[in-house]
């Protein structure tokens, strides 16, 4: 296979073409894969027209696949598969959402700068996420690079956070936006999980932070320091050098590294269809035993 990489942002994302993700992969076209997926961290892979059994199978070259949190809700019902997100705003009957859904308002929590699962005790190592309907205008998703945003901080700051454990939970991304619509079940699975700050990426060596909308509280630290800690390194890492924004086509495949990206949707017009299906690959452990 000649996987064929392109840079389309200076710092960490590149097209690849050169390979057909409806067809099974060798173990070398897969290994080609994760190799620049560590020197990239966002890779675009245009005209990847696939079923959902394409994806799962894929995405499980990969890993191991999550589940969505979503079915921790009582009564949910899901339009596709569980291993799939439903990042769409659309109803199990294909309708798009009503302008009150409770679903619509959960997912404007996707427009905070935020990476997949930190609020797992094990989180993501990857997401894939697929372009099936895009609308006309608007929706892009903006990814920022979080191994730059660390090598551009200054000695001291760097000497102030290594070591520092956040804890992360969707309540309070989501209380953020004013969304508290959570069923008892689902609150007490959704409680803080504790996430390193300072992180080095196995793949490439370097050290990455590792934030999140969802990192409400550090360990040992009191409140109103450490939300303006995370506020701080937040407003440094989303700086436009290191931010990609990615216009969407139709049959898009997008994979990211969840361990040194941050991500967000952008607003677009919601009464138009717009069906976007994520896989997640669990990176199988918790980021605090992991290597610092
Ligand atoms: C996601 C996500 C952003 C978007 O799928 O994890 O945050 O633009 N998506 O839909
Ligand atoms: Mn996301």
């Amino acid at each position: 296979m000649a996987l064929t990489l392109r840079p389309l942002h200076p710092l960490f994302v590149a097209a690849a073409t050169g390979i057909d993700l409806t067809a099974p992969l060798e173990a070398e076209a897969v290994a080609e894969l994760v190799a620049a997926l560590d020197r990239y961290a966002v890779l675009v892979l245009p005209g990847q027209d696939l079923t959902d059994a394409q994806q799962i199978a894929f995405s499980e070259r990969l890993g191991i696949l999550e589940t969505t949190v979503k079915a921790f809700r009582p009564g949910h019902k899901a339009r596709i598969d569980l291993h799939l997100s439903d990042v769409s705003n659309l109803d199990e009957r294909n309708q798009v959402l009503a302008a009150d859904d409770r679903r619509r308002m959960n997912g404007l929590g996707n427009r905070l700068w935020h990476t997949d699962s930190s609020f797992k005790a094990i989180p993501a190592r990857y997401s894939l996420l697929s372009a099936r309907a895009i609308p006309g205008a608007g929706g892009e998703t903006e990814f920022a690079d979080l191994r730059a945003a660390w090598d551009a901080l200054d000695p001291a700051m760097r000497g102030r956070i290594e070591g520092l454990v956040a804890e992360h939970s969707l309540l309070h991304s989501r209380a953020t936006i004013g969304f508290t619509d959570f069923a008892a079940e689902e609150r007490e699975r959704l409680q803080p999980v504790p996430q390193r700050l300072v992180r080095t990426h196995p793949g490439s060596g370097r050290k990455t932070l590792y934030l999140a909308s969802h990192a409400g509280s550090i360990r040992g630290m009191a409140l109103p320091e450490a939300r303006m800690l995370l506020l701080d390194l937040m407003e440094h890492a989303t700086q436009r050098r290191f931010v990609y924004s990615h216009t969407w086509r139709l049959h898009d495949l997008v994979i990211w590294d969840d361990r040194c990206t941050l991500h967000r949707a952008r607003p677009y017009d919601m009464t138009v269809p717009r069906d976007m299906r994520r896989t997640t690959v669990s990176d199988g452990v918790s980021s605090l035993e992991q290597a610092a």
